[in-house]
């Protein structure tokens, strides 16, 4: 399994199948891909936000892949002609082959003053690897939950502040969950974010992980 991560909340799962999550990709000065370079079997958003919904709907149109997400952001998708699997918290769908648990988030969602349903958090199951993506999240109490109902090996989790945890607020979900591995995420994109991941590093690792810092267009291999 080879995570590639594409800046901002987007990452690039290989595996035996594809799986793009919140493809921000053309809006993201940061982003060293472009939206026509990707090919995903399996694509996920986690909420209405520019800044994850992004390049979603022409990626879709381009190569087709299996999309699941929250019931109001898929009747968004499919106003726009792009087919999507409609879900809800804690249900789950096999897109091509991958389980796909959405969870919740700490957060808000919309599109142009449009309510997209709740925001949400994915867990991705593939290759007997458990893959939590946090989404944009404040600190919730279910996240300890999440940790002993999923056992995720793997966590992205925001780190940015403002919209989301901050860095110590973060250690904080890393204690709850316990993955093995763990990716900070939305942070540097933007000015009004934070620009380091701070203590983060020592407090998480402090919980049992290992903290891998991805650049934009790198990746880590599981
Ligand atoms: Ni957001
Ligand atoms: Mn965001």
């Amino acid at each position: 399994m080879k995570i590639t991560y594409h800046g901002h909340s987007c990452f690039e799962l290989s595996g035996s199948r594809r799986v793009l999550i919140d493809p921000f990709i053309s809006g993201n000065p940061a982003a060293r891909v472009k939206p026509e370079e990707l090919e995903p079997e399996v694509l996920l958003v986690t909420h209405g936000h520019e800044d994850h919904l992004g390049d979603a709907v022409h990626i879709a149109k381009r190569v087709k892949p299996e999309i699941g997400v929250v019931h109001e952001l898929a009747v968004f998708f499919q106003e726009q002609g792009v087919e999507a699997a409609g879900m809800n918290l804690y249900g789950s769908v096999e897109l091509a082959g991958v389980k796909v648990t959405l969870l919740p988030a700490l957060h808000s969602s919309s599109y142009g003053g449009r309510y997209m349903g709740s925001a949400c958090g994915y867990l991705v199951e593939m290759d007997g690897w458990r893959i939590y993506h946090a989404g944009d999240t404040g600190l919730f109490g279910d996240m300890r939950l999440i940790g002993e109902v999923f056992s995720p090996q793997v966590m992205m989790v925001p780190v940015g502040d403002r919209y989301t945890m901050s860095p110590e607020l973060a250690v904080r979900a890393v204690e709850m969950v316990k993955p093995d591995v763990v990716i900070p995420m939305h942070y540097r994109t933007f000015p009004v974010l934070a620009q380091s991941i701070g203590a983060f590093t020592e407090g998480a690792e402090q919980t049992g992980a290992r903290v891998v810092v991805l650049e934009p267009g790198e990746s880590h291999e599981l």
